[in-house]
């Protein structure tokens, strides 16, 4: 088998770079271990910035989530009985922010390739890959018990944080930064109408909670809760007595609902460098993972995979490299900015057990001083919506 672009996994970031690369008549095959159903059914985050809906648009994967995606144009910052609504386009230069599930864009993406025609193929593991120094890369998969091989000019891997790609980098090449913090979080989806307009991002002495939301009769919420916490220790209950504990502000209240979903998400941050070596390119979760707080992960695929298509068409239409020889550095420069924000949110709203209580001091204080400064509050907000150093998207 052959193509232009071998895409190793169908996650967000690989799902739109086939289609971006299609888009501009370039072929690409991508092969993903699990199963079509079980990529549908994952559940994410699902905060896209304005680049990231953007993308989809031109992409033309857009037009259910043109029609559910819920616009929002800030979020409110509760902690210690107060709530401060942080307000985004009258900070950015008018940018707000989308809600909606990466579920949902997985879907939307795999039916658009699958209509047209794409070579999408699922239950199709890579085992490995060969020759990334050498102007013949391959990819070595498994399909129905045959192991097969795909020859590609460029591979893209797309394969999240535990697959195959980043470990092709050669070893004296690749360096990791990582940190792992002591909490996860339990994620619930409730068939209950939303208690709050924008999301609310809330600190209490307990723990960080989140009210997020899918829909006008469907809620997305979330409880700091013990890295080896699991779903059983949380029975409905106890969740919901927990959720109202630390959103509690006077004159507000938390509807329920009931539960149609729980997970346990683990938090993380992790950078991979370089993102590319020879003519692999790594894009999304396989090169870099930041914890949910700041919502950037998926917008960072995103991005990761625009960069990368751009690139590829500057290489096989107009014959230059160029763009691919700066994609580590382009893609890098964004990723870090996210990496510092969504550790910066993490830790500006979790408790740390371990901590001496200088440092829950220091967190109020830095909480008070966000919410009334608004040199503060336009850090957040301009880094929340995607910062946007020079002007590219
Ligand atoms: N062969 C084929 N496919 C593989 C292999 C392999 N050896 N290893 C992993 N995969 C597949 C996984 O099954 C998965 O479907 O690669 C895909 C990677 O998808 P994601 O983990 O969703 O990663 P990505 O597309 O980069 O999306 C990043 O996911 O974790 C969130 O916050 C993150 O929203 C961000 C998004
Ligand atoms: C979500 O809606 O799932 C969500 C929103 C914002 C976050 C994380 C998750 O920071």
């Amino acid at each position: 088998m052959r193509t232009q672009v071998g895409i190793i996994g169908a996650g967000p970031a690989g799902l739109l770079l086939s289609q971006l690369l299609h888009n501009q008549g370039i072929d690409s095959v991508v092969l993903e271990a699990r199963g079509r159903e079980y990529c549908e059914q994952r559940r994410r985050a699902g905060m896209l910035e304005q680049s990231t809906v953007d993308a989809l648009r031109a992409a033309g994967a857009a037009d259910r989530l043109d029609r559910e995606g819920l616009l929002h144009h800030g979020i409110h910052l509760r902690f210690a009985g107060r709530d401060r609504h942080i307000d985004f386009p009258s900070r950015t230069g008018g940018k707000s922010v989308t809600v909606y599930g990466q579920t949902e864009i997985v879907k939307d993406l795999i039916a658009k390739r699958v209509d047209e025609g794409a070579r999408l193929y699922f239950d199709t593991p890579v085992t490995a890959i060969e020759g990334i120094d050498s102007d013949a890369p391959r990819i070595r998969f498994v399909r129905d018990g045959v192991e097969q091989t795909l020859e590609c000019d460029v591979i893209a891997g797309c394969d999240g944080f535990h697959g195959v790609a980043r470990p092709a980098l050669p070893a004296h090449v690749l360096k990791t930064f990582e940190r792992v913090y002591p909490f996860a979080w339990l994620g619930i989806l409730a068939d209950v109408a939303p208690s709050t307009d924008d999301l609310i991002y809330a600190y209490s002495d307990r723990g960080f909670a989140l009210h997020s939301m899918r829909s006008a009769s469907v809620s997305r919420l979330y409880l700091q809760v013990e890295p080896d916490a699991k779903v059983e220790d949380w029975p409905d209950v106890r969740i919901w007595a927990e959720l109202h504990e630390r959103f509690a502000v006077p004159g507000w209240r938390l509807d329920e609902g009931p539960i149609t979903d729980k997970s346990i998400t683990p938090m993380r941050s992790f950078v991979a460098e370089p993102m590319s070596f020879g003519r692999l390119f790594l894009a999304g979760d396989a090169a870099h993972v930041v914890p949910p707080t700041g919502a950037k992960g998926l917008n960072l695929a995103m991005a990761d995979v625009r960069v990368l298509a751009d690139a590829c068409v500057e290489w096989f239409g107009r014959g230059s490299r160029a763009g691919l020889d700066a994609y580590s550095d382009t893609c890098l420069r964004r990723v870090w900015r996210a990496e510092h924000f969504s550790y910066w949110m993490t830790t500006l709203l979790h408790v740390d057990p371990s901590a001496p209580e200088f440092d829950r001091r220091c967190r109020l204080a830095h909480l008070a001083y966000v919410a009334d400064s608004e040199a503060a509050m336009t850090t957040l907000a301009e880094n929340y919506v995607g910062y946007d150093w020079n002007g590219d998207d």
